[in-house]
């Protein structure tokens, strides 16, 4: 199954905004949902908006309409409203349903069974899966009346995207902590995209390297490269939505890791081949898209190399570091002689010539399952960027070529055939 897409893209998705002042962000959501994702959107075709009546205290309807493309549900009462789309309609139509901001009195009202308005009335009568976004004041939030009807919409398959932890956008309420903060936007999209993702990797664990290595050459100064972090990050995000339990083991990078998944820091080489290693049997594939510095310095110096004065240069001696990947490969090797299966090995190879060459070469000698070749020098594809342009070199020589895409469908393109070999371990 081939998942390359953005999971909402093209599905009918129904946003429902009570009356909070978080009824902003709801601006922002339906935006992004909206979007194509060539734009850096979700790619939906689809979003109807339904608004309770204190969120149009908060937000105009002109603003989701303009925004979403459709008119916003806004009462059940109204016959022109009803003879367009009704509420039953509606309620059917929607694949998903995402509620943000929810207040407090929309999660009683959800939670108790009424129906005394547009939106609750639709999320009693839709089958689609239910994706509520609270924000409220925090001490509200902690209330036990709230929590237990958030307990109990858990309890019912609706899935909570909790709020956060950080200032209100009313000024009134910024003593409180604690979370009440409605989720961000782009959170509250990925809580959705994960929701409708087939979660074909369930079961499996996969070990995920991101990111650069940092060598110390003295307290102030290291060796290192460009990698961000992304294409690593993207398999990570990417494996998780599909239902994998994900590792990612994570050099200084430049993006935030993304949730649900358990991360290790690491600095050098040496240590990511300790996080690596010490973990590598107990998991159902690894998947090394970290850049390795193959040398380190012999002797990080121990107070900041100093200019010396008449001297044009300084001769740095370098050692070089374990191969990571190659040494999983011996020792896949061992464990399979002694009868224990080891994980799938899917190494990259950063290629500036000669790609499938290379990737072939480092295929053998690393003894891995797959490689996953990028030219590095091609504009958009590499270091740094949003999107690569990758080929898949098998174990069998045989080489899929992928046209430049963004990270996170190179991410389930690599998934895809990282499954199969599971499957054919
Ligand atoms: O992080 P981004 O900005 O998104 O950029 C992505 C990327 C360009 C870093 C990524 O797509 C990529 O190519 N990662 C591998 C970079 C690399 O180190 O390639 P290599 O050809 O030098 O190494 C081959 C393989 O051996 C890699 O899987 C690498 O992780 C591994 N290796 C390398 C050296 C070493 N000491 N130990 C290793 O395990």
């Amino acid at each position: 199954m081939a998942t390359s897409v953005r999971p909402l893209a093209g599905r009918r998705l129904l946003v429902g905004v009570s009356g909070g002042i978080a009824a902003y962000k709801a601006v922002e959501l339906v935006r992004l949902l909206a979007k194509p994702i060539a734009d850096g959107g979700a790619g939906a075709a689809e979003v109807r908006v339904v608004m309770t009546r204190s969120a149009r205290r908060f937000v105009t309807p002109l603003t989701f309409q303009t925004l979403s493309g459709h008119p916003v549900g806004t009462t059940l009462w109204d016959l022109t409203q009803e003879s367009e789309i009704g509420h039953i309609a509606l309620a059917q139509r929607a694949e998903v349903v995402i509620v943000a901001p929810a207040t407090a009195d929309l999660i009683g009202r959800y939670a108790g069974g009424l129906a005394d308005d547009l939106l609750t009335t639709i999320l009693l009568a839709t089958r689609a899966p239910v994706l509520v976004a609270p924000a409220m004041n925090p001490v509200m939030y902690a209330h036990p009346a709230v929590q237990a009807n958030v307990a109990t919409l858990r309890q019912r398959g609706v899935v909570i995207v909790e709020p956060e932890v950080g200032p209100l956008a009313s000024r009134a309420e910024a003593a409180d902590a604690g979370p009440g903060r409605m989720a961000e936007p782009a959170a509250i999209v990925e809580a959705a995209e994960d929701l409708v993702t087939p979660k074909d990797l369930a079961g499996l664990r996969v070990l995920v390297t991101a990111g650069p290595t940092r060598e110390p050459l003295d307290p102030v100064r290291v060796l290192s490269n460009r990698s961000s972090g992304r294409m690593g990050v993207a398999i990570a995000r990417a494996a998780r939505r599909r239902g994998a339990a994900v590792t990612l083991v994570a050099g200084p990078m430049e993006v935030p890791p993304p949730t649900g998944v358990e991360v290790v820091r690491v600095e050098t080489a040496a240590e990511m081949a300790e996080a690596v290693l010490g973990r590598a049997e107990a998991v159902d594939a690894v998947v090394m898209a970290a850049a390795v510095a193959d040398y380190r310095p012999v002797k990080a110096a121990d107070q900041k190399i100093k200019k010396v004065d008449g001297e044009d240069g300084i001769r740095l001696d370098l050692v070089r570091n374990l191969d990571i990947l190659a040494e999983l490969g011996r020792r896949r090797r061992d464990w399979r002689t002694a009868g224990r299966r080891g994980p799938v090995l899917v190494g990259f190879a950063a290629e500036t010539a000669d790609l499938v060459h290379h990737a072939r070469a480092k295929l053998a000698a690393k003894g891995v399952d797959l490689i996953v070749a990028n030219d590095v020098s091609a504009p958009g594809s590499g270091f740094g960027s949003e999107t690569n342009a990758v080929v898949l070199v098998r174990g069998d020589g045989t080489a899929d070529e992928r046209p430049l895409a963004p990270k996170s469908e190179v991410a389930d393109a690599i998934l895809d055939r990282l499954r199969e070999l599971v499957a054919e371990a």
